[in-house]
C-alpha cells in the first residue's frame, strides 16, 4: 500500500529543483535518493510528478493512452502575459506535431510518413555524412587544438538534418539562434525579461518556418522528408493537416539536429574521459556501435520527457489524479541498478546498453534514432582513426539550463599534429 514518506524524503521532494543545483549538474545523480526511496514524487516547484525508476518510466512510455504525450512541447515555464502578446503578434500557433499527438491520429500519421526512416533509405545517407565529417576533420587536423562542437558536432548534424528534411541550407546561423530560443522556450526557465526576447525569436522562427514551407511548395518534386510531408498534406489533409506541417517544420529542425549534436558532444566528452575505452575503440573499431549505445545510456542528450494522465492512474505505489503532469527522467532510468548492473560504471562492452531510454520507448519511440546512431558512429570512426592521440583539454563544461536537452556547449580537445597517423605512416 501507499506509504507516507518519512520527513527527510518529503523535504527532498519539496526541494527538488529542475532548473538549478544537483539536477542541472547531473540529473541521474540528483535523483539517486528517489530511485532508492521514493520513485514517484510530486515536485511542488515544478508542478510535475517526477518519475525516476526504469520500469516505471518504461510503463509510462508503453501506455500512451493513459499517459498522453499532449504536453510534450508545452512551455514548461508558462509565458508571461507580455510574452503571450508578442507571440500572438507573430501569429504563433504551435500545435500537434508527431511527438505530442494522441491516438489514433498519431499512428496513422506515423505510418503515412515512415518511408524515409527505413534502413534502405538511410543507407543512401551514409556517404554524405562521411563526406561532411571528413571535410570538417580535414579543416582542423593540423591545428592541435579545437572545440569539437564548433568545428564539427554542431554543423554536421544540422546539415544532415536539413538534407534529410529537404530544407534549404541558406541560414545556418539564424537557425542556430532560433533553435536555442525554441529549446529555452519549451524546456527552460527564462526570466520575465528573457521571456520577451525569446518570444520574439520564437515568433520569428514560426514565420521563418512558414516561409520555408512556401518555398518548398514551389518545388513539388523536391526530395526529403518535409517535401514528402507537404505532398501527404495534399493527399490526406485529415491525417497530415496544415497545422501539422507548420508546427513540425519548426519542431523537427531542433529534434533532428540539436539532439544529435548534444549526444555527440556527450559521447566525445565521455569516451575521452575514459581513456581505456577510447584506446580499445581506436584498436578495434568494431566496438563502436555498442560504445555509441553505452554513451547514449551513460550520457544521453534527452534526459527527461513529459506525459500527462488522461484518467486517474496508479504508478508504482502512487495514485495520480487525472491531468497529472509527469516528468519522466530517462537519465535516471539509464542509471537504475534494477535494470543495469553497476549502472554508474561506463562500460562499452555492456551487453544491455541498448536498453537505454534515451530514444523513448513504445509508440512514439524516436523515428530518427538510426540517423542519430549512424552519425555518431561515423564521427567516432573518423576521429578515432585519424586522431587516436586526441585528449580532452582542461576546461569547465557549460550547459544550457533546461529540463530535457543536455550536452556541453563546447568540448575542447588537444593533440600533437606531428603524431597524426597520416603524417607518421605515409
Ligand atoms: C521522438 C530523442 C534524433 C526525429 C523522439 C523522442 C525522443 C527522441 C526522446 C520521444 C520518444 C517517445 O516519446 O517515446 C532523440 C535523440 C536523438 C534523436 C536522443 C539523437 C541522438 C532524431 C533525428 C530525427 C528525429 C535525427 C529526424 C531526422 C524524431 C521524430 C520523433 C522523435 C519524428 C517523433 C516520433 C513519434 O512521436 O512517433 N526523439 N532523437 N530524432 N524523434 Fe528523435
Amino acid at each position: 500500500g501507499a506509504q507516507v514518506p518519512a520527513c527527510p524524503l518529503a523535504q527532498k521532494a519539496a526541494e527538488f529543483d529542475a532548473f538549478s543545483g544537483p539536477y542541472q549538474l547531473d540529473p541521474a545523480e540528483a535523483l539517486r535518493w528517489s530511485r532508492d526511496q521514493l520513485p514517484v514524487f510530486f515536485s511542488p516547484k515544478l508542478g510535475y510528478w517526477i518519475v525516476s525508476r526504469y520500469e516505471d518510466i518504461k510503463s509510462v512510455f508503453r501506455d500512451n493512452i493513459l499517459f498522453s504525450p499532449r504536453n510534450v512541447l508545452e512551455k514548461i515555464t508558462p509565458a508571461t502575459p507580455e510574452a503571450m502578446e508578442v507571440l500572438k503578434g507573430y501569429g504563433y500557433a504551435m500545435n500537434r506535431t508527431m511527438v505530442n499527438e494522441d491516438e489514433p491520429v498519431h499512428m496513422e500519421r506515423r505510418r503515412a510518413l515512415m518511408d524515409h526512416f527505413l534502413p534502405e533509405h538511410l543507407e543512401t545517407k551514409q556517404e554524405m555524412i562521411r563526406r561532411l565529417t571528413r571535410e570538417k576533420v580535414d579543416a582542423f587536423i593540423d591545428r592541435g587544438r579545437v572545440d569539437l562542437v564548433d568545428a564539427m558536432l554542431y554543423e554536421v548534424p544540422l546539415n544532415v538534418a536539413l538534407h534529410f528534411l529537404g530544407v534549404p541550407e541558406d541560414d545556418i546561423q539564424v537557425l542556430r539562434n532560433f533553435s536555442v530560443a525554441h529549446s529555452i522556450n519549451t524546456w527552460g526557465k527564462p526570466t520575465d525579461a528573457q521571456q520577451l526576447a525569446i518570444a520574439h525569436d520564437v515568433g520569428r522562427f514560426w514565420q521563418y518556418a512558414g516561409k520555408i514551407i512556401e518555398k518548398m511548395k514551389r518545388e513539388p518534386n523536391g526530395t526529403g522528408w518535409m517535401h514528402e510531408t507537404i505532398r501527404k498534406n495534399v493527399e490526406m489533409p485529415e491525417i497530415v493537416p496544415d497545422s501539422y506541417v507548420h508546427s513540425m517544420m519548426m519542431a523537427i529542425i531542433v529534434a533532428a539536429h540539436e539532439t544529435t549534436s548534444l549526444a555527440s558532444a556527450n559521447m566525445f566528452k565521455t569516451l575521452l574521459g575514459h581513456r581505456q575505452a577510447w584506446e580499445d575503440i581506436c584498436a578495434d573499431p568494431s566496438l563502436i556501435p555498442n560504445a555509441v549505445e553505452e554513451c547514449l545510456r551513460y550520457a544521453g542528450s534527452i534526459v527527461a520527457w513529459r506525459r500527462q494522465t488522461t484518467a486517474p492512474a496508479r504508478l508504482g505505489d502512487v495514485d495520480l489524479p487525472e491531468g497529472a503532469k509527469l516528468l519522466i527522467v530517462q537519465a535516471s532510468a539509464n542509471r537504475d541498478p534494477r535494470h543495469f548492473e553497476e549502472p554508474d560504471r561506463f562500460d562499452i562492452y555492456r551487453d544491455n546498453a541498448v536498453d537505454h531510454m534515451t530514444f523513448g520507448y513504445g509508440a512514439h519511440q524516436c523515428m530518427g534514432k538510426n540517423i542519430g546512431r549512424m552519425e555518431m558512429r561515423i564521427f567516432l570512426e573518423e576521429i578515432s582513426r585519424r586522431l587516436p592521440h586526441l585528449r580532452l583539454a582542461e576546461q569547465e563544461f557549460a550547459y544550457m539550463v533546461n529540463t530535457s536537452f543536455r550536452g556541453p556547449e563546447h568540448v575542447w580537445v588537444e593533440w600533437d599534429p606531428d603524431l597524426n597517423p597520416e603524417r607518421t605512416r605515409p
